[in-house]
């Protein structure tokens, strides 16, 4: 059962959602092979308030080391229990209305059964990083990601490639740095990318948000997509043990 809302934190985002030229956006995103991101688009206090609910999840932080990947994560189901501001960003209508405009597609929130719907990763320890890939779909329809950057004490960055696999195009590689505020959205069978490595002493922390045109998935996918989630993300007994 959804908890309540953060009125407070659903006002503050439609505020700073109206300050955005959504035609500019729109028009970047389709230029860009459905990806854009916004500069420090939601406000410091706001970023506060979700930092301080990152800060009180650090203890459930569940760490992997596998080939491609090595970071730190929070699943949905922890933070749905612990991070009221964040799961109302979350599902928020007005960033969900959005995120629709900008894509172009009706877009909703991943089912609640979904440990990855919406979750932290932590890149806390040198060298933590993630290899290129597609956020691919497991479901019956499109999957996209919207990341929020929450801390970025670090050099390591977001690198994307666009247009790959398009023989029209030439690709193109960008590297950014996700700044607190700062949200990044895609269409996750179209944007390659990857996480560089940490340096020593840095830290970087996003929030990545999913939201699907279909919430329905076959049971077999659901298994996949939890077994990655465990082995991954979030451990067994997080993705299997609820
Ligand atoms: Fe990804």
């Amino acid at each position: 059962m959804p908890e309540p809302i953060v009125e407070s934190v659903v006002a503050e985002i439609a505020a700073a959602l109206r300050q955005i030229d959504l035609e500019t956006v729109r028009a970047t995103y389709w230029r860009q092979n459905e990806f854009v991101h916004l500069e420090r688009c939601l406000p410091a206090p706001l970023v506060q308030r979700f930092i301080a609910e990152l800060d009180g999840v650090r203890p459930a932080v569940h760490r992997v080391r596998v080939p491609g990947k090595k970071s730190g994560s929070v699943s949905y189901y922890t933070l749905r229990a612990r991070a009221p501001a964040i799961v109302t960003l979350y599902r928020t209508p007005p960033l969900i209305s959005f995120l629709g405009a900008v894509t172009g597609r009706p877009l909703m929130p991943c089912p609640e059964r979904d440990p990855h719907a919406c979750a932290l990763y932590l890149y806390t320890e040198p060298g933590d990083y993630i290899t290129a890939h597609y956020d691919t779909s497991f479901y019956k329809g499109a999957r996209y990601t919207v990341l929020l950057g929450l801390v970025n004490r670090t050099r390591s960055k977001l690198a994307c490639q666009l247009f790959r696999g398009d023989p029209q195009r030439t690709p193109v590689d960008m590297e950014l740095a996700t700044e607190p505020g700062t949200l990044v959205i895609f269409n996750g069978d179209k944007l390659w990318h990857a996480v560089t490595p940490l340096g020593e002493d840095e830290e970087r922390v996003t929030l990545t948000m999913e939201y699907v045109t279909a919430q329905s998935m076959n049971p077999f996918k659901r298994f996949v997509s939890n077994m990655k989630d465990a082995i991954s993300y979030f451990g067994f007994r997080e993705v299997f043990g609820r």
